[in-house]
């Protein structure tokens, strides 16, 4: 998410990736997993992938065929709704009928249960948390589970009489059903969430279910990712020309140096310096890039534009707003002068997608993510998202596959719209400055303390606030900022990293001595949710 990633599906239609984004062309095996708007389906989706397996999510009423093309095993998800509501999301029911195994998660269990016949009774009290679980003896997909182990819950609905050729799997130890199964049919059901990590053994269950019950090999790798994108795009670009941005990071940067081993050169990447990037890290990047991955890189500064069209502006959704548009605007002239692109390359990846497709819709959006998504109507382009199905650990895992240095696979996200969401209020050159040179004193501790790759983001904010401080025998009224690192695996959700004291203590001092202006520190101790990681 280093870059201006799409938020929005707009023109999200040709899709040079491998791993199965050219619909009807998918070549593995697949698990689809249909979206009732669990807070959990992105995890589900990981979690698969980590037994080996090519997952996507779709929406619970996707059409069967789509559903069925190329697919091995259909997981649904869990959801917020009573199967009682009227608005109920339920999926075609024709969906019972393709032959392919079924296993539903909590409230995909419970439509499953309804579909099929059994009975599903609205429950009087949510059962909410861990809970003891004993599943029956044996089962194929308990295999490696012992006799009682900890799940999750999170319901309200209960079964209680599973559809006819259905057998009790499992019960939690207040002896409520906890799964079912027909063998027969390789339909099963688990009132718990096997893909939180409060389930001790989720990833089993998991594992279980799409090896064993559904006969499905491990089979994706970074190497045959590389592999088959590299084919893909050779294929659907022919001889036109690319262009696309590059931020130089990760995301992007993987996504150029892909490009580049398909179509070499006619890779045109365009680094527009908006000037609200980290300090230095318009030469470090371009050097590095350029170096490194042996890319020829189109620069334009557009600094002086971007701060421009920023002055007074305080209100966040303005600010990206306004980043965007100028972004747009830059990089269309861009394209323009260099003339001949008929495709452009986006970074989107595939937490973006989910979104999109997710039952609460894109409009469930917290933020409004800086995109390239209007380009394609105003420039005729026709869009390539080679790493829209991938995860961003995945992402890093197919660059140390592609021989990307660690230091630019390591590097901490950044976000699209840059320094000017983390100057709370307005963005002028000076307060650039100043958090430039805070947020490089924060790092270099951090680096210091070996701790920068422990961390999964770190930077530091500057306050719209002024605060009394004293320094020599002079009262000082000047900024605070606050310094936030967080842990996190996907950026979904995150905990603030227990910086330890001694690198607080340093950060602070070095920066209420060095940086001129600020004479307070603070450290953020809220994670996400409820926070975001970034403050605006
Ligand atoms: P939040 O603040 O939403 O951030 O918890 C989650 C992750 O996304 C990054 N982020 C962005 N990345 N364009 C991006 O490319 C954006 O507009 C944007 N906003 C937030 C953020 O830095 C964190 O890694």
């Amino acid at each position: 998410m280093n870059e201006p990633t799409g938020g929005s599906a707009a023109g999200r239609t040709a899709t040079a990736s491998g791993g199965g984004g050219e619909s009807g062309k998918v070549k593995r095996t697949r698990v689809v997993i249909l979206d009732f708007g669990s807070q959990y389906t992105h995890l589900i989706a990981r979690r698969i992938r980590e037994c080996g397996v090519y997952s996507e999510v779709m929406r619970f009423d996707a059409d069967p065929d789509e559903i069925a093309s190329g697919t091995g095993a259909i997981v649904l998800s869990g959801g917020p709704s009573s199967i009682y509501d009227e608005a109920a999301p339920k999926p075609d029911p024709s969906i019972y009928e393709l032959g392919i195994p079924m296993l539903g998660i909590c409230y995909g269990m419970q439509a499953m249960t309804e579909a099929l016949g059994g009975t599903v009774v609205r429950g009087t009290t949510r059962e909410y948390g861990p809970m003891g679980f004993l599943p029956t003896d044996g089962h194929a997909l308990f295999h490696g589970v012992p006799e009682t182990t900890q799940v999750w819950m999170s319901h309200g609905d209960e079964v209680v009489e599973p559809p006819e050729g259905f057998l009790v799997l499992g019960r939690s130890t207040d002896e409520k059903i906890a799964s079912i199964g027909s063998d027969e049919r390789r339909f099963y059901g688990l009132q718990f969430h096997p893909e939180v990590v409060h389930t001790e053994r989720g990833k089993r269950v998991l594992e279980n279910y799409v090896h064993e019950i559904c006969g499905i090999p491990s089979n994706w790798s970074p190497e045959s990712f590389v592999e088959e994108t590299v084919e893909a795009i050779r294929r659907e670009v022919g001889g036109s020309m690319v262009v696309c941005a590059l931020s130089g990071g990760v995301d992007s940067s993987v996504m150029a140096v892909l490009i580049h081993r398909a179509i070499g050169d006619r890779l045109v990447p365009i680094f527009v310096d908006n000037g609200l990037l980290r300090k230095d890290e318009d030469h470090d990047v371009i050097t590095r890039l350029r170096t490194k991955l042996g890319i020829k890189i189109d620069v334009v500064d557009a600094r002086r534009r971007f701060l421009d069209a920023l002055e007074g502006v305080e209100d966040p959704e303005r600010k990206r707003k306004i980043i965007g548009t100028e972004f747009i605007r830059v990089f269309e002239e861009e394209a323009k002068r260099i003339g001949g692109a008929e495709f452009l390359a986006q970074g989107t990846l595939y937490p973006d997608v989910i979104e999109s497709v997710s039952v609460k819709g894109p409009s469930a959006t917290i933020k409004s993510h800086h995109n390239v998504g209007g380009l394609p109507e105003t420039m005729n382009l026709r869009l390539i998202e080679p790493l829209k199905t991938l995860f961003k650990d995945e992402v890093r895992e197919v660059g140390r596959e592609l021989g990307i240095d660690p230091d630019i696979l390591g590097r901490h996200p950044f976000p699209g719209p840059g320094l000017a969401v983390r100057i709370l209020g307005d963005v002028t050159p000076e307060r650039v400055a100043l958090l430039q040179e805070a947020d490089a004193i924060a790092i270099e501790e951090i680096r210091r303390a070996g701790l920068y790759d422990d961390i999964w983001q770190a930077f530091v904010v500057l306050l719209p606030v002024r605060s009394v401080g004293v320094m020599g025998d002079e009262r000082t009224y000047e900024h605070v900022v606050a310094v936030r690192a967080v842990d996190s695996l996907d950026g979904m959700t995150a905990h603030w990293f227990p910086m330890p004291h001694d690198v607080l203590e340093r950060m602070s001092a070095r920066i209420i001595n060095e940086v001129r202006g600020v004479n307070r520190v603070c450290y953020d101790i809220s994670s996400k949710p409820p926070s975001t990681i970034e403050w605006e």
